[in-house]
């Protein structure tokens, strides 16, 4: 399975302890990849590092820090630096479905339901996914970018949107907007860091086998509209994000900056 397509780089994973973010670490470090993964909560990302460390030889370490926090993704950075020396890809995969959700104990319900309703939303609510999936995606974006900038080596960033940011799923506005505004943040920022060779790619998975998904899986009608949705017929697997993350991520898409891949099992998108 090995093959180096990141052999000597160093990637910077949030929400590296779960779901997408931890398929793909475990996928960077089987092509080569020095580690670090970020998260909340201090045992989750020990279980995740010593999951990561199975199977491959390579180096990983873990920081906690919240996405909301500027200075705590600078001190993430920092860390990864003095520990490796450089970043050369970062991804950002931390989120959440909604401002309930916290990853592994409450998986959503069925969207398209009256609950979550945008006119029944709180602000605060609408603020706390907008915060953690759109905000913290740009301040882990641009953190990264300064330091790449600065070590004048190029690199690249991939952000996990979803197909969210093109369909619209009735319950989900706040997730929906904030996805899409990843999809416009890839595409807006990568033309900006063009002339730093710096990459910027996007993911909009479709529904994939996570905690994110799992009460939907352990729903009926939950299952029968995530399949209904989704031409395949199935539900998608971390692995298959990170397959297509590792692509951003190497050399093989070298001519490739401001896009968003759509690895949804042919869900409809356009
Ligand atoms: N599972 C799906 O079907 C699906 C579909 C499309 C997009 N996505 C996106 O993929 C990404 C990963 O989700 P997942 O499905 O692997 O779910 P997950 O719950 O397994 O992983 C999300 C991770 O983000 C972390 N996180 C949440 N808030 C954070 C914060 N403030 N600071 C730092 N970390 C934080 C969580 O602790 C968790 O480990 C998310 O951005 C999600 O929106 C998931």
């Amino acid at each position: 399975m090995e093959s180096g397509r990141l052999e000597g780089k160093v990637a910077v994973i949030t929400g590296g302890a779960s779901g997408i973010g931890l398929a793909c670490a475990k996928r960077y470090a089987q092509e080569g990849a020095a580690i670090v993964i970020s998260d909340l909560g201090i045992n989750r990302l020990e279980a995740a590092a010593a999951d990561i460390r199975k199977g491959t030889n390579g180096k990983v370490m873990f920081y906690e820090a919240d996405v909301c926090h500027e200075e705590q993704i600078e001190a993430l950075m920092n860390a990864a630096i003095k520990e490796f020396g450089h970043i050369d890809t970062v991804l950002a995969a931390a989120g959440v479905s909604s401002a309930s959700y916290v990853s592994g104990e409450n998986g959503e319900g069925p969207v398209g339901s009256d609950d979550g309703q945008l006119i029944n939303k709180s602000l605060d609510e609408w603020n706390k996914v907008l915060q953690i999936n759109l905000t913290g995606v740009m301040l882990t974006d641009r953190l990264a970018a300064r330091i790449m900038i600065d070590q004048g080596t190029g690199g690249t960033i991939v952000n996990i949107a979803s197909s969210a940011a093109r369909v619209a799923l009735p319950g989900a506005v706040d997730y929906c907007v904030s996805k899409a505004g990843v999809a416009m943040l890839t595409h807006a920022f990568s033309v900006e860091m063009i002339e730093h060779n710096i990459r910027v790619n996007a993911i909009g998975p479709g529904f994939i086998e996570t905690p994110m998904t799992q009460g939907m899986q352990d729903d009926a009608d939950g299952t029968e509209m995530m399949l209904g949705m989704t031409p395949m017929g199935r539900l998608g697997k971390p692995l298959e994000m990170a397959n297509t993350a590792l692509y951003l991520a190497c050399d093989e898409s070298s001519y490739t900056t401001g896009a968003t891949l759509y690895p949804s099992g042919g869900m409809h998108v356009s």
